[in-house]
């Protein structure tokens, strides 16, 4: 359905008079989202997650390749802003505060000429659990919890029955009390339209029982890739494994006993280390190798994709370019 093949991203950013400096924010993705799949892609604070899924609702240009809609460039795709709908982070941005809660809804309706839509948005109001009534309708975003509020935005996502919905870190403004809810409507939504969900999250405990696949992002580069049950039971990549056990514990109550994050900081697209951008960090980096070769996504005759020297195997099918 969405092919995304060679795609970089490149940031240009002014640093005083006549300095400039490039940004690559996603370097080289290929990753395919099939009809009615959930994909999470996972990664730390800055890796590119946000930059990927903008480019696939057209936000920002790729600097190189191409994002593909059943086999068409987006950008020339026919109705591509009807089959591709975003749910964001923050509820309170990403709603208008003036407008009722009936003509946030309806919207995209408006906006794409069809009319007749109150029972349209009052049928998207009670797939996201809200009550569906002129109460309901009437009332303006101040009026809602944070949690109304991103049903709220995830029933105008919904309302022209995309194929696509980019749902980027759609619970981590959400209190946490809601956030069940959220994700149950969701997954409500996944089970009952055949939506497929690109989930950006930099909670990787959080794709369990969610995503189908899980695509891991370090530094621009998806550095691993596999079912969810691959990637959760059989990591093979050392980021992956360090994301892993730098979940956080989720009980507030325990705040003290957080496991540990990852020693150091990602590095910027600005200035990426040479040979494996994670090799400095890396707790089983080969000096000579890994700050030398950058790996490339293989296949190892037991595993999933990973772009790690440590996991030899044949290079990725489909993503010759
Ligand atoms: N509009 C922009 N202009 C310039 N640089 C940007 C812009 N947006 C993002 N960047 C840079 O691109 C890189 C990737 O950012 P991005 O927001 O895609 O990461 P992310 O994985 O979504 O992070 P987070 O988990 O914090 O949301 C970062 O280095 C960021 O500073
Ligand atoms: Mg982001």
């Amino acid at each position: 359905m969405l092919r995304i093949r060679n795609l970089s991203v490149v940031y240009e950013q002014n640093q005083g008079l006549f300095r400039r400096a490039y940004n690559t924010a996603v370097s080289e993705v290929d990753l395919d989202l099939n009809a009615g799949e959930t994909v999470a892609l996972v990664g730390e604070s800055g890796s590119g997650k946000t930059t990927l899924g903008k480019a696939i609702l057209h936000l920002v240009s790729p600097a190189r390749g191409e994002i593909l809609l059943e086999g068409e460039p987006i950008a020339e795709s026919l109705g591509f802003r009807k089959r591709v709908q975003a749910v964001f982070q923050d509820p309170y941005s990403s709603i208008s505060p003036y407008m009722q809660v009936r003509d946030i809804v309806a919207e995209p309706l408006v906006i794409h000429g069809i009319s007749d839509h109150e029972q349209r948005v009052r049928e998207a109001l009670e797939r996201v659990h809200l009550e569906n009534d002129d109460a309901m309708l009437d009332k303006y975003p101040h009026a809602l919890s944070g949690g109304q509020r991103q049903r709220v935005s995830i029933a105008r996502s919904i309302v022209l029955e995309p194929e696509v919905i980019v749902a980027d870190e759609p619970v981590s403004m959400v209190d946490a009390a809601h956030r069940a809810d959220i994700i149950a409507v969701l997954r409500e939504i996944q089970v009952s339209s055949g939506t497929s969900f690109l989930y950006i999250t930099h909670d990787i405990a959080s794709t369990r029982g969610f995503a189908d696949r899980i695509a891991v992002m370090y530094a621009g580069s998806i550095v691993e890739e596999g079912s969810v049950d691959e990637v959760l039971g059989k990591p093979l990549h050392p980021y992956t494994k360090a994301l892993l056990e730098s979940v956080p514990d989720v009980d507030p109550a325990n705040a003290t006993r957080l496991r540990r994050a990852i020693s150091g900081e990602p590095p910027s697209g600005i200035s990426l280390p040479t040979g494996c951008a994670f090799h400095p960090r890396c707790p089983v980096a080969i000096k000579g190798t890994c700050d030398v070769e950058r790996p490339q996504l293989r296949v190892p005759s037991d595993g999933h994709p990973v772009a790690c020297v440590l996991h030899v195997g044949q290079k990725k099918g489909g993503s010759e370019h």
